[in-house]
């Protein structure tokens, strides 16, 4: 988490960073700051929450063409002025941005800074303090006391700093976090994620673990950590920057929401080749079939579409599945089968608990899978292979379209995999994922009434349950998840058969149960749950899938292949939730304590 910018060039860079963050902002967005180098002085503005409170109090006299800019999120010190970021050294001649956690900040203290005076609660401030006290106390030149500091430090960073009395010139370096330096005429910038300086190029180099990068206006040098010069070519960001913007939607969520049956599209075509034939690079074939077991690996939303992963992969290409949250499965790993193979989901590519996992795997010397929206995101790079989304970028910090990309890519793969084991797939994938794209447009178009169901269930109640049962529950997770994190309303997802052994003690008079029911060997037993819950008083609310649908139902999605229903009926809870959200008055794309991407364990 926390976003990261820096510019060195000729132009203002105040705006250019205020730009950048403002890109970032999914990163975190409990504080931002920047600070601008001129020739009088290191200028630095800081504000509690968003950039828009930080754009209230920059000083837009202050003309600079050199800065560093950082929007956080809060791990270590609340989010506040006095913990926002830039740090600064005790004499104010250094300046910092960090993006991570310094693990073993405390006894860094203790051994080398119990005579400083820190101006704040975080990990952060601990590495500003260490150059200045290597520079001052043992005469270091700057570039050797960042050295020596980074030498020093455990955990993950990617950090930024200016020296005031120094040249000008970007002190920059990363480990674990994310961080790239963009190239252009005469400037040069830095950013966790290229979309922040598309507004002033395309051209990015990659930066890796532990090396140190000189950033000037002309100039860019890379060497590791034992002072070794690296050479890496660039290459260029494909994104286009009308993909990162809103158009006319009010937000994030709903661009994403609607632009799910042309991701499902593009899905199709770049993984069909010349005949129309479904395809994947035939080494990624040969590892999935060489496995005994696949382990998918993931967190929040992609976990929950591991979960319909792992019933698509077992039912159409036979291959034994488990799926696990990263977090849990770093520290307690299960007992492995003789030949498994490791699956990471992940939209951003960067979970910092996914990395864990796939750090020690690889360790193990287990092949590695990563599905990603983001190529060359870190567990893309680190895996052995990787499958690509193609979902575009997705902004809003509740994942819509990556959820329904990452379950059409696992249908695909689960699908090449069976042909290439000549095990026979009774249908045909490319014309049922079509029809689930036509089915999502249909879906799309009927906005208005789920504003209204929304409003119907959800305004004014405290909580609110999703019961499912097989693939639908997996859906119920991701419904309950989307309306709790936007809307702020206790929600939970349950197996339909499940909620009576405890859970129903909750049901109250009006409580809203959400229950979908898109499988046909579970539709009776399903609406069985809901009677049960009727009957103490709850509101139900019934997504049925045409066919199977019965006059009691709110709502009901077309048809589709059963196996694929995920894909299309988490597209009225996705809304539903985005409505509710909207009542509430709640920022959907920024909801509270979240962030998009989660660097830190
Ligand atoms: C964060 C986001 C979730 C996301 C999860 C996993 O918690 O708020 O929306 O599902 O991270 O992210 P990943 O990028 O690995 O899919």
């Amino acid at each position: 988490m926390c976003g990261i910018v820096g510019y060195i060039g000729n132009q203002d860079a105040k705006e250019i960073l205020l730009k950048g963050l403002e890109k970032l902002e999914y990163r975190g967005y409990d504080s931002a700051g920047i600070a601008v180098k001129n020739e009088e002085a290191v200028h630095v503005f800081k504000e509690k929450g968003r950039i828009a409170n930080l754009r209230n109090i920059v000083d837009e006299t202050v003309a600079a063409t050199m800065g560093i800019g950082h929007t956080r999120w809060a791990t270590h010190g609340i989010p506040s002025k006095e913990n926002s970021h830039p740090h600064q050294s005790t004499s104010g001649r250094f300046t910092l941005v960090h993006n991570g956690v310094i693990e073993n900040y405390e006894q860094l203290k203790r051994e080398y800074l119990s005579d400083v005076e820190f101006a704040s609660d975080t990990d952060t401030e601990v590495v500003v303090q260490l150059i200045e006290k290597f520079v001052t106390e043992e005469n270091l030149e700057v570039l050797e006391a960042f050295r020596k500091t980074l030498t020093l430090l455990q955990g993950s960073y990617a950090i930024a700093f200016l020296d005031e009395s120094g040249s000008d010139t970007l002190y920059v370096a990363k480990n674990k976090s994310p961080l790239l330096v963009g190239l252009g005429d005469d400037f040069n910038v830095i950013a966790s994620d290229a979309m922040a300086m598309l507004q002033v190029t395309d051209e990015y180099v990659e930066i890796m673990d532990k090396e140190i990068v000189l950033v000037t206006k002309d100039q860019v040098t890379i060497e590791n950590l034992q002072g070794e010069p690296v050479k890496r070519p660039s290459y260029k960001a494909e994104l286009d920057a009308s993909d990162i913007e809103k158009g006319t939607y009010p937000f994030y969520m709903l661009k994403e929401i609607d632009e799910q049956p042309l991701v499902i599209r593009k899905i199709i075509q770049t993984y069909q080749d010349d005949q129309g034939q479904l395809t994947i690079n035939p080494d990624i074939i040969t590892t999935v079939n060489d496995a005994d077991r696949i382990y998918i690996i993931a967190a929040g939303t992609s976990y929950h579409a591991g979960l319909v992963g792992k019933q698509l992969i077992e039912t159409i290409a036979e291959i034994p599945v488990e799926v696990h949250i990263a977090s849990e499965f770093g520290y307690n790993m299960p007992l492995l089968s003789k030949k498994p193979l490791f699956v990471f989901i992940s939209q951003s590519g960067e979970t910092a608990d996914s990395r864990a996992v796939l750090v020690h795997v690889k360790e193990l010397g287990y092949p590695t899978l990563t599905l990603t929206n983001v190529p060359g995101s870190t567990l893309s790079r680190e895996a052995d292979y990787t499958l690509l989304l193609h979902a575009g970028p997705e902004i809003a910090v509740a994942s819509t379209k990556a959820y329904t990309a990452q379950i059409a890519v696992m249908s695909i793969l689960a699908k090449v995999v069976a042909d290439h084991k000549q095990k026979e797939v009774p249908f045909d994938l490319v014309q049922e994922l079509g029809l689930v794209a036509n089915a999502m447009e249909v879906l799309c178009d009927s906005k208005e009434i789920l504003e209204i169901m929304s409003k119907e269930y959800f305004t004014d109640t405290p909580n609110a349950f999703f019961i499912g049962r097989g693939i639908d529950y997996y859906v119920c997770l991701e419904g309950s998840l989307k309306l709790k994190e936007i809307s702020y309303i206790q929600a939970e997802g349950f197996a339909g058969g499940e909620l009576k052994h405890g859970t129903i003690a909750l049901i109250e008079d009006g409580t809203p149960i959400i229950a979908v029911a898109t499988q046909a060997s579970v539709n009776l037993s399903i609406r069985g749950n809901v009677k049960e819950v009727v009957s103490r008083g709850a509101n139900p609310c019934i997504i049925s899938m045409k066919g199977l649908d019965m006059d009691e139902d709110s709502f009901v999605i077309p048809e589709v292949h059963e196996l694929l229903t995920p894909l299309v009926s988490v597209v009225p809870l996705q809304l539903l939730a985005y409505y509710a959200a909207i009542q509430r008055g709640c920022d959907v794309d920024k909801p509270r304590n979240l962030a998009k991407s989660v660097t830190v364990e």
